[in-house]
C-alpha cells in the first residue's frame, strides 16, 4: 500500500515508517517539524535502505494537503502529526486545539474528497481519564484534565461521526498507553526539546548527566511503592500494532488499546532502568504532579484477538534501547 504518514518524522512516527517500509509498504511523510528534524528521515531511510518521500507542510493546511492527497493518491493514511505536551496545552489551550483538531479535519476531509478510506488515528490512553484499571475499549470515558487529552477525545467523536455517514470509511483508534524505548540501531528515538516532561526521557537524561537527579512525582498514591503506575509499552510495538491496523483496516471504526497489560511504578522503572544498564540514578521524591491519576494500565485483549498483535518487548528491552539512543545522540546542548 502506499501510505501517507502525517507526523512521520517524530518519535512514533519514525519507528512506523521504518516498520510500513520494512513491510513492503510506500511511504509519504508529512510533517510541519516543530517537534522534529528532517534528520529523522534521513535515519528512516539508513535503517530501511530506502528514501521515504518527504514533504514539509503543514497538516492543517487544505490546499497543500490536497495538492499531497491529488499527486500520490495514497491507500491509507495514519494521523501523528499533533502537538503532545500536557503542561504546555494548559497554558495555551487554542494552540492545541487548533492544531489537533484542525489537522484532524483537513486530513479527514481530504481522505473523503480524494477516496482514502483507511485512517488510522493516534489517540491516547489520556481519553479514559481517571477510570477503574484496567482501561477496557468499551468503557465509558471520564473528563480529562487537560486540554490535551481534550482534543484526543475530540477528534475521536469527530471521525466516529464520520464514518456513521460513509459508510466506506475505516477508522482505527490506537489509543496509546506509555511509548518508550527506540529502534535497536540506536538511530532513531525519543529526543524531546528543552527539559523532558516525561519520565523515559528524564531517566536517560539524568544518565547522561545533563540533568541532576530525576524528581519522582508523588509517593502517596494508593499503589504498591506510593509511586504512579504505567503500563509503558516498546515503541517498535507501538509501531507494528499500526502497520496490522492499517493492513487490517475494515469499513466502520474500531477502538484499540496498544499496551502491555502491565502496570510499573515509577520505582519499578527506575530500578529496570539502573539493572538493565548498570547505571545509577539519582532521585528524590517531591509532591505529586497536577493532574496525574495513580494507575494507568491497558486491558489489550481487544488487540490480540482482532489484530493478532501482542507487545513482544519487555521493560529490560525499553530500558536498554531508550539508553542506547540517548548514548548516541549528539545533537541536543
Ligand atoms: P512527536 O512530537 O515526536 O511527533 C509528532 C510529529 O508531528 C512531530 O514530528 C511534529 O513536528 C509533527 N506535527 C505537529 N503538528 C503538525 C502539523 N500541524 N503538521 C505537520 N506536522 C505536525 O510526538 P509522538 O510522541 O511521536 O506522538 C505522535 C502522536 O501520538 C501524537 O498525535 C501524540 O499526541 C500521540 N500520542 C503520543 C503519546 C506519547 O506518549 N508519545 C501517547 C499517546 C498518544
Ligand atoms: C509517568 C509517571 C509521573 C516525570 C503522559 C501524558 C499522556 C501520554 C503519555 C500522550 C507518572 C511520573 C514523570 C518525572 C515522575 N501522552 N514522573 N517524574 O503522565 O502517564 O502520560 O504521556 O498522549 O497523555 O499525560 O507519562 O511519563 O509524564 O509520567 O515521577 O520527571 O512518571 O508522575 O506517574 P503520563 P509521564
Amino acid at each position: 500500500m502506499r501510505i501517507l504518514v502525517t507526523g512521520g518524522a517524530g518519535y512514533i512516527g519514525s519507528h512506523t515508517c521504518v516498520e510500513l517500509m520494512q513491510n513492503k509498504h510506500e511511504v509519504i511523510i508529512v510533517d510541519n517539524l516543530v517537534n522534529s528534524k528532517e534528520s529523522a528521515v534521513e535515519r528512516i531511510a539508513a535503517i530501511t535502505g530506502k528514501a521515504p518521500l518527504f514533504y514539509k507542510a503543514d497538516a492543517t493546511d487544505d490546499q497543500a494537503m490536497d495538492l499531497i492527497f491529488s499527486t500520490h493518491k495514497p491507500d491509507g493514511v495514519i494521523h501523528f502529526a499533533g502537538l503532545k505536551a500536557v503542561g504546555e496545552s494548559v497554558a495555551v489551550p487554542l494552540a492545541y486545539y487548533r492544531n489537533n483538531l484542525l489537522s484532524t479535519m483537513v486530513i479527514t476531509d481530504n481522505c473523503l474528497r480524494h477516496g482514502v478510506n483507511r485512517f488510522v488515528f493516534s489517540s491516547s490512553a489520556t481519553v479514559y481519564g481517571d477510570n477503574q484499571v484496567p482501561f477496557l475499549e468499551t468503557m465509558e470515558l471520564l473528563p480529562r484534565t487537560n486540554p490535551y487529552g481534550e482534543t484526543k477525545a475530540m477528534c475521536e467523536r469527530i471521525l466516529t461521526d464520520v464514518a456513521k455517514v460513509n459508510p466506506e470509511f475505516s477508522v482505527t483508534l490506537l489509543r496509546y498507553f506509555n511509548p518508550v524505548g527506540a529502534h535497536t540501531s540506536g538511530l532513531i528515538g525519543e529526543a524531546p526539546q528543552g527539559i523532558p516532561n516525561n519520565l523515559m526521557p528524564y531517566i536517560t537524561q539524568v544518565a547522561k548527566g545533563i540533568r541532576k537527579e530525576l524528581r519522582v512525582f508523588g509517593n502517596d498514591y494508593p499503589t504498591s511503592d506510593g509511586t504512579g503506575v504505567r503500563d509503558y509499552i516498546h515503541v517498535v510495538d507501538l509501531a507494528e500494532g499500526h502497520a496490522l491496523a492499517i493492513e487490517k483496516a475494515e469499513p466502520g471504526v474500531e477502538v484499540y488499546n496498544l499496551g502491555t497489560g502491565k502496570g510499573t511504578s515509577v520505582l519499578e522503572l527506575v530500578k529496570a532502568f539502573e539493572e538493565a544498564n548498570d547505571l545509577q540514578i539519582p532521585y528524590s521524591i517531591v509532591e505529586r504532579r497536577p493532574g496525574d491519576i495513580a494507575e494507568c494500565y491497558a486491558d489489550a485483549s481487544k488487540a490480540k484477538e482482532k489484530l493478532g498483535w501482542v507487545a513482544k518487548r519487555g521493560i529490560v528491552e525499553m530500558c536498554q534501547d531508550a539508553w542506547r539512543f540517548e548514548k548516541s545522540y549528539e545533537a541536543r546542548a
